[in-house]
């Protein structure tokens, strides 16, 4: 059995949530690799409506080992809020672990997220401000405190002593805002510390035995590609890769181990926060988009923008994540439109280009160039056999597999789990 990287291809909330959960079933295990609780991964199942921001979307198969990878910023507050959720939802949590090389989103950095959101004014980049961004910039400084980390309080006081003076600093003397007591930080990161221990573990050999034993192992990513700090529209993305990449770096598995890497397109576009998207609809069809697919965001509430599909970036996003395999997504949101365009091509300046630009001033700039297809007007939330797709439908998705150069695996055409039509097999 392999390992499937399962990736976000656009700028997030394409619908990891609803393939994970789908492709789980066979799972031996499933493992996040990056982002925090600013993720929102919605799944809809027998056990009901959930909006998970730091649990594996494999929670719901008791026979799944999930694991909270040492790529991804942990809240444990957030975490442990998950988990009681979970539970009196009936969801059994025996099988949930947490890499000790985990990252903890400290009250600091939520605080100075909001801080810094405020200070950016009118170019606030939109952040979910779970404190994302300072936590992951900490990481980077060595100024970060592991999960593994509370597992030794004295030496976790030490620790928390020392940064919470300089994070006191910067909080007092540059925002002119209250500093956060030590005492106080360091019972409640303890009382959390006291209830994660039993699931604190060294993944990465966990991770190694399951693929050795040939289980099918799924790396599931958040956020979007088009949202990375390297490849995204800088600055306007998030702070930790969502990257295939990531999922060796995030996991601890190294980048041959994976064997797949399923990219998750929307049929359309969303883009939630700030930064450009060069097909965003400002008009009817836009709003139609966001109010048929209630296009508001899983862990802010905030509208998301809607915009036609973007090929120029999902070209882009499929070469920098090395894509063997799409599942497309929210296919049933068209049904009604009498016609469709998807981007082909941006005009900047004059000239046409067909490469997605490192320069947000550049994207800004860019025209889209529409190719235009028919409607196929009649639901689809129902079929489940490709064949039955109606033919405007069946010409749609080639289109974007011809443009993106991969092939579709999955179409979804609803929430449900059992929405799904299987195109072809991912192996
Ligand atoms: P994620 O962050 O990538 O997991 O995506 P989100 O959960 O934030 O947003 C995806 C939304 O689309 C959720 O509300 C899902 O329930 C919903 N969804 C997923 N697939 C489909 C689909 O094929 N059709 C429709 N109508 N909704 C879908
Ligand atoms: P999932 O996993 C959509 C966006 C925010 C903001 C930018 C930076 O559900 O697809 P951050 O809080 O990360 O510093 O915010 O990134 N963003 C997301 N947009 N889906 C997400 O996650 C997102 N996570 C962050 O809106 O524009
Ligand atoms: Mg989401």
């Amino acid at each position: 059995m392999p390992v499937i990287a399962v990736i976000g291809a656009q700028w997030g909330d394409e619908g990891k949530g609803k393939v994970v959960d789908l492709l789980a079933e066979k799972a031996g295990v499933v493992v996040r690799f990056s982002g925090g609780d600013n993720a929102g991964h919605t799944i809809v199942n027998h056990y009901g409506e959930f909006g998970l921001h730091l649990v594996p979307s494999g929670i719901f198969y008791p026979g799944v080992t999930c694991i909270i990878g040492n790529g991804v910023a942990v809240n444990p507050a957030v975490l442990l809020g998950e988990i009681d959720h979970l539970r009196e939802k009936g969801v059994d949590t025996a099988n949930l672990f947490v890499s000790d090389r985990a990252h903890l989103i400290m009250p600091y950095h939520t605080l100075l997220d909001g801080l810094e959101e405020e200070r950016r004014g009118g170019k606030a980049i939109g952040t979910t401000r779970k404190g994302i961004g300072p936590a992951f910039a900490d990481k980077t400084a060595r100024l970060g405190i592991r999960v593994g980390d509370l597992l030794d309080k004295e030496s976790f006081l030490e620790r928390l002593r020392s940064i919470l003076e300089g994070k006191n600093a910067i909080l007092t003397k540059v925002y002119e805002a209250e500093p956060l007591s030590l005492d106080e930080v360091y019972r409640q990161y303890c009382s959390y510390g006291e209830r994660l221990a039993p699931m604190v573990r060294e993944t990465v050999a966990l991770l190694a035995e399951a693929v050795d034993s040939g289980k099918l192992v799924i790396l599931e990513g958040a956020q979007g590609a088009l949202l990375d700090p390297d490849f995204g529209t800088y600055p306007y993305t998030t702070s930790s890769s969502p990257l295939a990449g990531e999922g060796s770096l995030g996991t601890g598995l190294g980048p041959t181990r994976i064997d797949r890497v399923l990219g998750i397109f929307k049929a359309y576009c969303t883009r939630v926060g700030g930064g450009p998207m060069p097909t965003e609809l400002a008009d009817a069809t836009g709003d139609m988009i966001r109010e048929r697919a209630h296009e508001y965001g899983t862990t802010t509430g905030r509208p998301r923008r809607c915009g036609w599909f973007d090929g120029v970036a999902a070209r882009f996003s499929s070469r920098i994540n090395g894509l063997t395999n799409l599942a497309l997504t929210r296919l049933d949101v068209l049904d009604e439109l009498p016609s469709l365009k998807i981007c082909v091509g941006y005009k900047v300046g004059g000239e046409t280009i067909s490469h997605f630009p490192a320069s947000i001033a550049t994207l800004e700039r860019c025209q889209p160039i529409y190719e235009e297809l028919k409607g196929w007007q009649s639901p689809t939330s129902d079929i489940r056999d490709y064949e039955k797709l109606p033919a405007q439908a069946k010409q749609y998705v080639a289109r974007l597999e011809e443009i993106v150069s991969c092939p579709v695996s999955i179409i979804s055409v609803g929430a449900r789990r059992e929405q799904t039509i299987h195109k072809a097999p991912i192996l």
